[in-house]
């Protein structure tokens, strides 16, 4: 029987000068342009020419590893993201937000609000941020264990899902005759009351195009695997290793299956940076071009972005091949297109 056609998803991680501490010094780089909006504009623009699937902010909420050496200052993603949806048609916007630092309701809306304005595109990813020095800036003294920060996630992203469900799909009526801009009946409160949250809503926004924005997950401690497995669309990792990348390929598949059985294909697929798979010491040396190279994994069974739009499967043994990075890498292009793609 011939095998389900296989397709690789393609992710951008516009990582505002690069990953390396001193890339911004490169005479050819761009590093005037980390606050012009129009610099990643330009960017998602490049990515969506070259059909990739979406683009990716990560984020931390506070001036990380202050140092005068590198621009650990930076745009807030979702804002970043709202400029770039009104330039762009297609390409999923992926922001990073903090579940530790956030209130449900603020966030939901956010999403919804980014879901709106780019017609179904968003995505979040879900992080509970790592950093004391954050802590500070959020009344706290400490960071909370990670238990704790992974226990308020989960409700956190029950809270933000019943406000993202809160507004049936016909709940908006604009019905002039009868005065009703909206149904009541359709549009719910959410009473809930938790252990981290309590929250009436319902969300100050309508359904969005896909309902519920993507949910992407990086988590590799025990409790980020079983966060993403009972929660995420797709999957953020690194692996330093193939066979490192393999176990958690398998170790998230299991995890997968058995939080959610219902999901149509409990399969994931696990995309590296060819470079650090195959143990070579580092990347072509391309990175004036920023190859912003980022490992990206899917879980299959959800109708939304970025999982309709094509098959999302591959096997293990196509690790070592799969990858996503910008368009603007030629090495890349020749890269895919030695794999046989365009
Ligand atoms: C590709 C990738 C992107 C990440 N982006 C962020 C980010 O933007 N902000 C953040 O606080 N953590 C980020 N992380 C860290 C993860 O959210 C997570 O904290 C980390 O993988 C450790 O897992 P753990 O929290 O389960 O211990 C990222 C991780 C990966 C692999």
């Amino acid at each position: 029987m011939p095998s389900k056609p296989r397709q690789l998803s393609l992710n951008a991680f516009l990582h505002d000068t690069g990953h390396h501490e001193a890339s911004w010094r490169h005479p050819d780089s761009a590093a005037e342009r980390v606050f012009d909006i129009d610099f990643y504009v330009e960017q998602a623009q490049r990515a969506e020419a070259a059909k990739l699937d979406g683009v990716f902010f990560a984020d931390i909420p506070g001036l990380w590893a202050a140092t005068p050496y590198r621009p650990t200052a930076h745009l807030e993603p979702i804002t970043r993201l709202a400029a770039i949806a009104a330039r762009t048609e297609r390409i999923g916007l992926i922001a990073t937000a903090s579940s530790t630092f956030y209130e449900p309701y603020n966030l939901a809306r956010l999403f919804s609000s980014l879901d709106i304005l780019s017609g179904g595109r968003a995505g979040w990813n879900i992080v509970t941020t790592q950093s004391e020095q954050v802590a500070r800036n959020f009344n706290l003294t400490q960071l909370p264990p990670s238990e704790e920060r992974y226990a308020r996630a989960q409700e956190f992203v029950d809270v933000v899902t019943k406000l993202w469900d809160s507004w049936e799909d016909d709940a908006v009526l604009t019905d002039r005759d009868s005065g009703r801009f909206f149904d009541p009946d359709k549009v719910h409160q959410i009473d809930h009351h938790g252990r981290y949250f309590q929250v009436e809503g319902a969300l100050a926004a309508p359904r969005s195009p896909q309902g519920r924005p993507v949910l992407v997950q990086a988590g590799s401690s025990n409790q980020g695997r079983a966060f993403a497995a009972r929660n995420a669309e797709a999957i953020f990792t690194a692996h330093q290793t193939i066979q490192d990348a393999q176990a958690f390929y398998g170790d998230i598949k299991t995890r997968a299956a058995n939080a959610r059985p219902w999901l149509d294909e409990p399969a994931c697929t696990s995309t590296g940076r060819p470079c650090g798979l195959r143990g070579e010491a580092s990347a072509p040396s391309t990175w004036k071009y920023r190859p912003w190279w980022s490992i990206w994994c899917t879980l299959s069974g959800s109708k939304k972005w970025p999982l309709s739009r094509s098959v999302r499967t591959a096997s293990s043994s196509q690790l070592s091949h799969s990858f996503v990075t910008t368009s603007t890498n030629s090495w890349a292009r020749a890269y895919r297109s030695s794999l046989g793609g365009s």
